[in-house]
């Protein structure tokens, strides 16, 4: 009964301004509501698998992310809501201002484990990082040519291709096959795209147009011959 929950990272102000990279601003108002309502989703089901008897045989829920600090807080936020009641309105800034900074070792709370990888962090925009798409195009137009050319093995300068992603997720991807226990993913559009497409079936090519919500959880549900997929929009 395990499931591979995918999502990506909440709003952050960096992201509402359209600048690339692993963000590490704060938090948008909704990005905070979604962490709240995030949290709230992942006990629910892990009421469910209790309910249904499953917990002893899977555990505690891992929680994979980035090294974004707005990552470090979703799961600040979780482990918050797990000790209160799951209601309390929206987080504290200061519970979710990204001050913090990522585990060196995992964090246990009452149910959950989370660890923070680099292997998770956004496709590298190498010398676009930190810029809008609009002056991407202003900037470097042949860049932006080559890239609109070929997507999938456009290589920013001194950053990385999409195949680049899927190669560094390969590890990532053998601890998801490997675990019994189920496991929420929080990461970015472009490598949510590379692990949605690899459990999925997704031709190569079409992964760097895949469709990825914000605030929404995919749920995998990966068996022997195919891998069952269902979306729940949580957050606007
Ligand atoms: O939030 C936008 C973002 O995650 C960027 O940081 C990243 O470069 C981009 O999406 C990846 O999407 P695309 O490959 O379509 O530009």
């Amino acid at each position: 009964p395990r499931c591979i929950w995918l999502t990506r990272h909440a709003e952050s102000g960096d992201q509402l301004s359209g600048i690339l990279g692993s963000h590490r601003g704060e938090l948008t108002h909704n990005g905070r509501n979604y962490c709240r309502e995030l949290a709230s989703f992942l006990h629910k089901c892990r009421r469910e698998m209790e309910e249904a008897g499953h917990v002893e045989s899977c555990g505690d829920f891992l929680v994979l992310m980035g090294t974004a600090p707005v990552h470090y807080s979703t799961l600040q936020s979780m482990i918050k809501s797990s000790s209160s009641s799951l209601s309390d309105g929206d987080p504290s800034p200061a519970s979710i201002s990204g001050a913090s900074s990522p585990p060196a070792v995992p964090v246990n709370c009452k149910g959950f484990q989370a660890m923070s990888t680099s292997l998770l962090n956004e496709l590298d925009g190498g010398v676009c990082n930190g810029l809008s798409y609009a002056e991407i195009i202003r900037d470097y137009p042949d860049l932006w040519a080559a890239r609109e050319r070929d997507k999938l093995n456009f290589r920013y300068p001194n950053g990385e291709s999409y195949q680049d992603v899927i190669g560094r997720l390969r590890p990532i991807i053998i601890e998801l096959e490997r675990q019994r226990r189920s496991i929420l993913v929080i990461s970015h559009l472009a490598v949510q795209r590379c692990l949605y497409a690899y459990f999925t079936g997704t031709p190569m090519e079409e992964i760097p147009y895949l469709n990825m919500d914000m605030h929404t959880v995919v749920e995998l549900r990966p068996g022997a011959f195919d891998c069952q997929v269902r979306s729940e929009n949580l957050w606007d």
